[in-house]
């Protein structure tokens, strides 16, 4: 399904400049960018619109968890966001979104359902659907690895494409669910990178060597004074892994 590891920017930023600002200075280096709550509750479509129109793909993480038939009204609307007003300007789809394991599987197959049937109706591609396993901002403890399989296996057999987990998950799926099933890796640090919030961190190259598909950065390349070089660099060591 994916071929070679991909760089997703997470868009965590207070205002549309410094978001415009950061796409400006990624240029063609960086092609997926994440919007997450913050900037997304702030401008909405709009952050959407505007990272589309730069002919970037979207990854909308809004970690939807609620009834199964709230979820599956959100992420039609997400599927929604494909679609320009105007016909003749036809917006990219988007690429992905995320809803949250711990919705159980009622909720994610109500998900499933509801994005293929909206796309269907709006006829475009529909969006891959990921599975938030347990937050990478946790500290591991004895029963991290089980419940993460668990919520991983639940979401496949929901009809999920993949799920977002830790690296130190990555290789336990990939073996367990197949080389098919997408994993989405945050928690990415660069071995000279601050830690931050979170706790089950990896650098990129150990990510792709333990078989993750998409690694998710944020503040080792937002908050960096060159994001591009940043992001350079972490796009090389995805090369060697
Ligand atoms: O700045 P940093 O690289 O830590 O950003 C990681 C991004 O990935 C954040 O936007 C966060 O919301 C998201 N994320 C995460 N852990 C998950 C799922 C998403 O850190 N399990």
């Amino acid at each position: 399904m994916i071929n070679s590891p991909r760089l997703i920017v997470a868009l965590d930023l207070e205002t549309f400049d410094e978001a415009r600002k950061l796409v400006d200075d990624l240029g063609d280096s960086v092609d997926i960018f994440k919007v997450g709550s913050q900037i997304f509750t702030a401008y909405g479509p709009f952050i959407i619109r505007y990272l589309q129109s730069k002919g970037k793909k979207v990854f909308l993480d809004l970690k939807f968890h609620d009834i199964p038939n709230t979820v599956a009204s959100a992420v039609a609307s997400a599927v929604g966001l494909s679609v320009s007003p105007n016909k003749d300007t036809g917006f990219a789809p988007l690429f992905m979104l995320t809803v949250h394991t711990a919705g159980g599987k009622e909720m994610m197959q109500a998900a499933v359902k509801a994005v293929h049937e909206k796309a269907k109706i709006l006829k475009v591609q529909r969006p891959l659907i990921v599975g938030v396993t347990v937050l990478t901002s946790t500290t591991k403890d004895e029963g991290t690895q089980e419940l993460v399989l668990l919520r991983a296996q639940m979401a496949k057999e929901a009809g999920l494409d993949g799920v977002v987990a830790s690296v130190e998950e990555t290789a336990a799926i990939r073996k367990e669910l197949g080389k098919d099933f997408l994993i989405v890796t945050p928690g990415i640090r660069p071995a000279d990178a601050s830690l931050n919030d979170q706790k089950r961190v990896a650098t990129p190259k150990a990510a792709i060597l333990q078989g993750s598909n998409f690694l998710v950065v944020g503040r080792p390349i937002i908050q960096d004074s060159s994001p591009r070089a940043a992001a350079q660099k972490i796009l090389e060591e995805i090369k060697k892994g």
